[in-house]
């Protein structure tokens, strides 16, 4: 099966804007991207593809940070991030001197540490790219004393102008970080959504996965999945050995597929108990997300009038699950963003 950890696939509208990036860099200007991301969508991936990519090039130099791994205390993010940087400047021939901060403040160490990268190439013609998997989780770092502004850190220490980012974050309360914050600069930064795959990649994606399936059963698979390659992925292995695909069979395998200890079904628990923790309101949100996953498209008002609730404190109910990226709304209607999700909600009763 072709699914080994390397197999990468689609992403074409974001990969010609990365490498279009790139090379706008390479001869003139840094540039910065961020994807915003649900769980799961293939942030990871797609960072790790381009650094693969660039490798071998003679003048940019990608350094992979994921600070979902790194954000622990500022003392170790400070020795973390210097020893990641250090092990990928060396697998370039870089000689590296060790990293041993001179300032005495949290703060100090953490902006040496950030800083460690771009000094380790001055005066080499050469061009760091960051790429930065799971921004927001760098905030962690604010909950600690002496640490006052992670956001403007970062932009003063490795989004500046003379280095290029590539940068994921999910849909949460970082995002809105981001967006309000005034000192998060980071010259010619855009912003991005990292979605599903387009409806031809999904197909395509799931041709590779199943090469002897008919087209038509492809499309159904496909169209269950969302064309979230996650999805795509673990549902393709399901199907894999049912060549002949009814409504029955299909129905009762996506089930399987996405509930109990499946990986699908591990994952959208996790998920499900994470915007749970995340969000304010525990016992309200779940209900709500219950009765949301059954009545799609309805308006905050009928919401209300259904769950004998006040428009006052729905609003922020509501207002709280389309943060976090579950629901969204169109026209003053509310629908699930992720409809295996909705699906597995569906299956929790
Ligand atoms: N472009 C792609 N081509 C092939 N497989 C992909 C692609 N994108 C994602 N996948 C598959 O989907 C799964 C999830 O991808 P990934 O871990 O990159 O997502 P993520 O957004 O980083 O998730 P997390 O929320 O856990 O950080 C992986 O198993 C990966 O193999
Ligand atoms: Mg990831």
């Amino acid at each position: 099966m072709p699914t080994n950890k390397k197999t990468f696939f689609g992403r074409q509208k974001e990969l010609d804007a990365i490498f279009q990036n790139i090379e706008i860099y390479r001869f003139d200007k840094p540039r910065h991207l961020l994807y915003v991301s649900k769980p799961k969508a293939g942030a990871t991936t797609l960072l790790k593809y381009v650094h693969r990519k660039l490798k071998a090039d003679p003048q940019i130099v990608p350094l992979y940070f994921d600070f979902s791994r790194l954000a622990t205390t500022p003392e170790e993010f400070g020795s973390a991030f210097t020893e990641t940087s250090r092990r990928q400047l060396q697998a370039r021939n870089f000689k590296m001197t060790g990293f041993t901060p001179i300032r005495d403040s949290r703060q100090g160490i953490l902006e040496e540490a950030l800083s460690y990268p771009q000094k380790a190439v001055q005066g080499k013609n050469l061009k760091i790219l960051y790429l930065f998997d799971n921004l927001g989780e760098s905030l962690l770092l604010e909950h600690y004393r002496g640490i006052d502004n992670v956001l403007r850190l970062l932009s003063k220490t490795t989004l500046h102008e003379h280095s290029s980012s590539i940068m994921t974050t999910s849909y949460d309360k970082a995002l809105k970080r981001f967006h309000d914050s005034d000192s998060f600069h980071a010259p010619n930064l855009e912003i991005e959504e990292l979605g599903q795959f387009t409806t031809r990649e999904a197909l395509e994606f799931l041709k590779m996965l199943l090469p002897n399936h008919k087209n038509s059963d492809l499309e159904k698979i496909a169209l269950l999945a969302s064309g979230q390659p996650f999805y795509l992925k673990n549902l393709a292995g399901a199907f894999k050995h049912k060549l002949e695909i009814d409504e029955e069979v299909l129905e009762r395998i996506f089930s399987r597929a996405i509930t109990g200890g499946s990986p699908v079904g591990v994952f959208l628990e996790s998920y499900y108990q994470i915007i749970l923790l995340k969000a304010r309101y525990y016992g309200p949100l779940k209900s709500l997300m219950r009765f949301l996953s059954s009545h799609e498209g309805l308006m905050q008002i009928e919401i209300c009038r259904r769950l004998k609730a006040k428009q006052g404190i729905m609003r922020l109910y509501l207002k709280e699950l389309e943060e976090l990226g579950v629901i969204y709304r169109d026209k003053r209607r509310y629908y699930f963003s992720d409809l295996v999700f909705r699906e597995w909600i569906i299956h929790q009763r």
